[in-house]
């Protein structure tokens, strides 16, 4: 497939209030899980590497990952770069061949994030990369935010970096969290209702790992075409490969136990396929 198709399918999406997922991946095994998965509910996906996964292998390895799983699913699997806050690392990415990348300047001033979004837009132009920016914070991990202007997304910062920046999608603050949270994330709907009038690009929805399938379901009639799951894929691999190595210590052979613990990946990234697509099973 063509990285042009992806800028298409997440505009058609939008449209048709239709939502692709982007699962963070960690290594073969977790890849294959969502492979699979794509296989069984019959849908696109996209596999995201955060940067401390290209960190340790390269861009250009976790391309051929991807190149290599591609046997296993008739779907597409899009590769993408998340959460980057460096540009040479997004630059990196498009030239090893990455079907879409975010750049992160969430945590920078509005004028700065506009800058590095379109250093990266500019550079992903010639080979059709889809670029991903973000206004506002997902809160969670080190993202500090002390009130609701803090994280939220305001609707005049997402016209200005949509304007003058020209990213394909938008990932915006409206409530989320990266992770397991102890509360259900209260979503601002009416900020999301705002955005989506107010710009015409797919919207990205993050920490989708706590959101509930209703809000999600919500969430997609209001421009959200991407949603992100992480946390629940690789908690789900560590805890079933702790589980499988505590079985045998002295016998734990990584080709055996991960021919356990990958159904179990499967299947959680199949429930949350199953959220977004249910109207179309
Ligand atoms: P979760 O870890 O909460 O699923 O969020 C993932 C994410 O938003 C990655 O960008």
């Amino acid at each position: 497939m063509k990285n042009q198709d992806l800028i298409q399918l997440l505009n058609n999406y939008r449209e048709q209030k239709k939502c692709i997922i982007g699962f963070n991946i960690n290594d073969i095994y977790d890849l294959k899980a969502v492979a699979l998965a794509a296989e069984e509910a019959n849908c696109p996906v996209m596999a995201m590497t955060y940067p401390p996964v290209v960190e340790l292998n390269s861009s250009l390895l976790c391309k051929k990952m991807v190149e290599g799983i591609q046997t296993y699913t008739k779907q597409p699997i899009y590769l993408h770069l998340d959460h980057s806050v460096s540009v040479d690392m997004c630059k990196q990415a498009i030239d090893d061949g990455y079907h879409s990348v975010m750049i992160d300047g969430s945590q920078k001033s509005l004028k700065e994030n506009i800058t590095m979004t379109k250093e990266v837009v500019k550079y992903a132009e010639s080979a059709g990369v889809l670029v991903e920016a973000e206004i506002g914070k997902i809160m969670g991990r080190n993202v500090i935010v002390k009130s609701d202007t803090d994280f939220l997304a305001s609707v005049a910062d997402v016209k200005a970096m949509v304007e003058e920046a020209n990213p394909h999608i938008m990932a915006v603050g409206i409530g989320t969290s990266h992770g397991f949270t102890p509360r259900t994330p209260k979503i601002h709907f009416d900020r999301l209702a705002e955005i989506y009038a107010a710009v015409s690009v797919p919207l990205v929805l993050h920490g989708g790992t706590g959101i509930p399938d209703e809000d999600i379901q919500r969430s997609i009639t209001m421009g959200v075409a991407k949603l992100n799951v992480g946390t629940i894929v690789h908690t789900t691999y560590m805890r079933e490969l702790y589980n499988e190595i505590g079985k045998d210590i002295a016998g734990a052979y990584p080709p055996y136990l991960m021919k356990n613990v990958i159904p179990k990946i499967k299947d959680v990234v199949l429930s949350r396929l199953h959220a977004v697509n249910y109207k179309n099973e």
